[in-house]
């Protein structure tokens, strides 16, 4: 793994003399947040040694460096998920490549489904911490000392300084921003009425598949990161919408322009 992720990086850096501080994933439908960037170099997932190609529709599958006012980022526009078939630690080869490209803050983005009454399809939820209910771990086998411990400290999965600066940031730009917990499970079904009532009973407000093990792989190698959620729709019993993929995307779309507006003006703080 050390190998293959310096190799890519290596890849990268001759191909780029670009040395991004920021990453961000993009998740379903929000992949227009790179309009907001000054571009510098675009490379498709399938040109990058040692990377998977993205196979979901929606989720288009490259990397894009560039600035954010005088910030450097590197952005994954699309990402690699469990339910494709990949095993964990593809999953979460990208976030390795992105640290040791020089990313120290990883925003990540999602869709989700609503399980918080409170919420509404099209809220924007800054996830203040997770539930990991997939049944493979990217941490699982021999740990490599060079990117992290073996026992990860989870206590702040999400920084808490990151969360304090987000919600600054909505609150100057008029943007409502919620808070939750992100349980995050296999897909690629979406939850049945039980699921979505034990998603809520153990206690978190939205659910997904994905952003989990990137998380927990960014903190691995103490990355700080922030995570944001776009209910897409809700699976509260009151409020139970027959979603499919169509809708998620629509509904992300939707609330891309406040996402990427908190994105944009969250990195331009630094
Ligand atoms: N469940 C799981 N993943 C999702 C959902 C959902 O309701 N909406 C968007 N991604």
């Amino acid at each position: 793994m050390w190998n293959k992720v310096q190799e890519t990086v290596n890849y990268l850096k001759n191909k780029t003399n670009y040395i991004p501080e920021f990453g961000v994933i993009l998740g379903s439908g929000l992949g227009s947040f790179t309009q907001d960037m000054e571009i510098e170099f675009t490379i498709p997932y399938a040109e990058i040694p040692n990377f998977p190609v993205s196979t979901v529709q929606g989720h288009k599958g490259a990397l894009v460096f560039g600035k954010i006012g005088t910030k450097s980022v590197v952005a994954m526009q699309g990402r690699f998920h469990f339910y494709e078939g990949y095993d964990m630690k593809t999953v979460t080869f990208p976030v390795r490549v992105m640290k040791y490209l020089g990313v120290n803050k990883l925003i990540v983005s999602n869709a989700s489904g609503g399980v918080n009454p409170n919420y509404k399809v099209g809220d924007v939820v800054l996830i203040k911490d997770h539930i990991n209910f997939f049944p493979d771990h990217p941490l699982r086998g021999t740990n490599d000392e060079r990117f992290g411990p073996r026992f990860v400290n989870m206590s702040e999965p999400y920084s808490r300084s990151l969360m304090k600066r987000a919600k600054e940031i909505a609150l100057q730009n008029e943007i409502d921003l919620k808070e939750g917990i992100y349980l995050g499970l296999q897909g690629p079904t979406f939850e049945t009425l039980a699921e979505y009532k034990m998603v809520k009973n153990v206690g978190a407000d939205c659910v997904g598949m994905s952003t989990v093990p990137e998380v927990i792989v960014a903190r691995h190698m103490e990355l700080d990161c922030l995570g944001i959620s776009v209910i897409t729709d809700m699976g509260d019993e009151e409020n139970i919408d027959e979603v499919n993929h169509n809708e998620v995307l629509e509904a992300a779309r939707k609330a891309e322009p406040h996402v990427r507006k908190l994105i944009k003006e969250f990195i331009l703080s630094f």
